[in-house]
């Protein structure tokens, strides 16, 4: 992997943008001609974003441009030309599927909220980035759809983690295998989405959320969601003692610095 700052060249490869605005950082997909399909490049430079994001975010917020928030994988790395800059897709090993799962996983972080704000298609890839995010925020034109098996494959972006957690296994299993559309009304029955709006609120939408989750103390976010992330894992005497564990923590520490 590289090392260094990601080059304006390698955000254009990747079809990206960041913006770094105090404790906020946008991630914006940005490559709406192609209703922001995703490239290794894409991935491999999330993965990096998320390696040298600047101390003092703590919340990302990722949003893509144009009428979909992602189309999933660019379907031309599944043909022999290819996409320009771009490996070949087959064949792979796991370690290569690992640097590009990396793009997702640093979205879970417990220093960080990551939201994703998602309008029109979030479709395979896409749809497993806003999966990534803790949070979803939607427009009521949101389409998902785990489209991977109707290609041969199996949604392997991290995904199947968060789906599973949230819908139960069964509806998962559902959704994976007829690659159907979840609309905005359904995506907020399952579980989905956190908030459906207009497509024309949802920038204000993710800043309101922003505002709020800014408003509580850092360690203290970073520990509540630390807390809830390990709850599904934890047997009830388990998840006490991490309450515990993680109350004494934040008590020991002084009481000024106790409120954001
Ligand atoms: N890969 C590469 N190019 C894409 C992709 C994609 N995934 N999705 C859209 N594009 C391109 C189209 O080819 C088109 O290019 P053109 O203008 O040169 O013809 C342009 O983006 C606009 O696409 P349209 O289909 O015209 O846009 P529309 O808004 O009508 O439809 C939709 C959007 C529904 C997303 C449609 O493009 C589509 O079904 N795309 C493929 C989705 C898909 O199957 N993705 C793979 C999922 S599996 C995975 O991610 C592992």
């Amino acid at each position: 992997m590289a090392d260094g700052p990601i080059t304006d060249a390698e955000f254009e490869q990747a079809g990206l943008r960041l913006a770094v605005d105090g404790a906020v950082a946008t991630i914006t997909l940005a490559r709406p001609e192609r209703r922001n399909a995703l490239t290794f490049s894409t991935w491999r430079t999330l993965a990096r974003i998320g390696d040298t994001l600047p101390d003092g975010v703590r919340v990302v917020v990722v949003r893509g441009e144009g009428p979909a928030f992602s189309a999933g994988i660019d379907l031309r790395l599944f043909t022999a030309e290819g996409v320009p800059g771009e490996d070949a897709l087959a064949p792979r090993d796991e370690e290569f599927i690992r640097g590009l799962q990396a793009g997702y996983l640093w979205l879970r972080r417990p220093d960080i909220v990551s939201v994703a704000a998602v309008q029109g298609h979030a479709i395979g890839g896409g749809f497993q980035l806003a999966l990534a995010c803790d949070l979803r925020i939607v427009a009521d034109d949101v389409k998902f759809a785990m489209k991977e098996p109707a290609l041969g494959i199996v949604p392997d972006l991290t995904g199947t983690k968060p789906l599973v957690d949230i819908v139960g296994v069964p509806r998962a299993l559902e959704l994976c295998l007829t690659t159907r559309t979840v609309f905005a009304d359904e995506a907020a029955r399952l579980g989905l989405a956190e908030l459906v709006v207009p497509v024309a609120d949802l920038g204000k939408a993710v800043d309101d959320l922003v505002a709020a989750i800014l408003a509580v103390r850092p360690s203290t976010a970073a520990a509540t969601k630390r807390l809830l992330r390990a709850a599904p894992g934890n047997t009830l005497e388990e998840q006490s003692a991490a309450e515990r564990r993680e109350q004494v923590a934040l008590l020991s520490e002084p009481a000024g610095e106790r409120s954001a």
